[in-house]
Order: structure tokens, then sequence, then C-alpha cells
């Protein structure tokens, strides 16, 4: 079956074959480590150094992470929609960069929750790219503030990032595909509600029954290295 508009969203389910941790799940990031003191900005306030820890050894794992078969996949389907002169757009909660590795087209890639290799001036608010660690100790090459510098992803409490952009795809689709995501973090466990009510066919792809999981008309589980490249030889 083919379609006209394709939205396909991905969470920390489909890079966990490649070696990045997912969030909720059992050892996920979150059991392990405080959420409040790491991903909002009260926590980065209070403690910098801790903030900039984590997220530098992050930046670092996913900078030497390479895509597994479930990215590769999308990449392909991103081609094959393209021919067909359909349009598609790749909505990611992941900041670790994978899907631009697997050769998916960075123009039809939205990073809700920002990205890992750039930065921002929590002063100006200037974003450039960014490969090494953060610190306290730098200095806004734009606007000379010093100890501003935080990294360019989307705490709790933030909004996430082109959600206009995001809601126009949502709207117009005809097929929301959601890979690899629990379905608890709003708004994007909302998408797929969104998506159907406005006559979208919906697929969930994920190890696990998602909390959204009565919402889609399709889902199959399993690893996204193989649920993922099954689903795309079908529908291509
Ligand atoms: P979660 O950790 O909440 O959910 C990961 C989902 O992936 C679970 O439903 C797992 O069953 C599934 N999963 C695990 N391994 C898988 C595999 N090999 N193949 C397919 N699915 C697999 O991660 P997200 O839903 O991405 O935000 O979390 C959403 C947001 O919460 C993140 O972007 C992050 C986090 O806090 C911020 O930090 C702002």
């Amino acid at each position: 079956m083919t379609y006209q508009n394709i939205v396909v969203l991905t969470g920390a389910g489909i890079s966990a074959e490649s070696g990045l941790g997912t969030f909720r799940d059992k050892d996920g990031i979150w059991t392990k480590y405080p959420l409040e003191d790491l991903a909002t900005p009260e926590g980065f306030a209070r403690n910098p150094d801790f903030v900039h820890e984590f997220y530098n050894a992050r930046r670092a794992q996913s900078a030497k992470a390479e895509p597994n078969a479930g990215h590769i996949a999308l990449a392909d389907l991103e081609r094959a929609q393209s021919k067909t002169g359909g349009s598609f757009l790749l909505v990611t909660q992941n900041v670790d960069g994978l899907h631009e590795k697997a050769g998916s087209n960075p123009a039809n890639i939205v990073h809700m929750h920002g990205e890992l290799g750039k930065s921002r001036c929590g002063a100006c608010g200037d974003v450039m790219a960014w490969t090494g660690p953060l610190s306290t100790n730098l200095t806004c090459q734009i606007c000379d503030t010093k100890g501003q510098m935080r990294p360019h992803v989307v705490w709790f409490g933030e909004i996430p990032l082109e959600m206009d952009r995001i809601e126009q795809a949502l709207a117009k689709c005809d097929l929301f595909v959601s890979i690899g995501t629990s379905g608890d973090v709003y708004p994007a466990a909302g998408f797929v509600q969104m998506a159907r009510s406005l006559g979208a066919w919906t697929v969930e792809l994920n190890l696990e029954p998602s909390s959204g999981s009565a919402l889609f008309n399709e889902s199959h589980l399993g690893p996204a290295s193989k649920v993922v490249p099954d689903w795309v030889r079908l529908n291509t």
C-alpha cells in the first residue's frame, strides 16, 4: 500500500541495539540517575557541573555509536517515499544523531528534544555544532557571556522544538508510525491520537506494547533491528 504523507516518530528503543540506553526500561537511564537533577532547568541551575558531566558522557558515547538495521531501514523508507513523490517527516525524541548517520535526509528530520551534537548559550540563545565537552568555564563566542553554555537538549518543563512543523505534518499524514518509544512522555505520546483522529493509519513497532498501544491500528512487537526492516520491506 502506498501512502501520500508519512510521519515516523522514534524514541530511545530504536537506538538500544546501537548500545545507547533507554530511559524507562529495567536498567534504563532514569532508573539509575535522578531525572529531576539531570533533565530539568532547575537541576541545571542547582548543579551545572553534574549536568555537564552527564551530557558530556552521553555526547562521547553517541559519537562512537553506529546506527543499526532499524535506523537504516527508515532511511530506505524515506528514499522509497521520495520516489513516489510523497512527503516524509522523521520526528525523533532521540538526541544521538544516529538517523543522520544512517543516511536519513537531515532536511526531513525534526529533533524535537534537541541534539547532543549542539550547544546553546543560555544568555543569547545561539545554537552551534558541538563535539567536545561543555563546562561552566566556557564563554559564548557570540555574546561573550561566561558560564551559560548548555547542551542543546530539551529538558522537562521546556517546550519541545519545531512543534508547529510536527503538528502540520500530523494533520495531513495518512500514515503514522511510532518506533521504540514508551508513550509516557507528552507531547510525543499524543501524536498517535492526533494522527488517528484525522484519519491516518497508525502503526506501532516496539519491543513491548507502549502505553498508548490500543490507539494503533497495527502493532508489531520485537527488537527494532528486526521489526523495522521487516515492516519497511513489506510496505515499500
Ligand atoms: P523510554 O525509555 O521511555 O522507552 C523506550 C521504549 O523502547 C520502551 O517502550 C521499550 O519497550 C522500547 N525498546 C527497548 N528496546 C527496544 C528495542 N531493541 N527495539 C524496539 N523497542 C525497544 O524512551 P522514550 O520513549 O524515547 O526526554 O522516552 C521519551 C523521552 O523521555 C526521551 O526523549 C527523554 C526521556 O526522558 C528527555 O530527556 C526530555
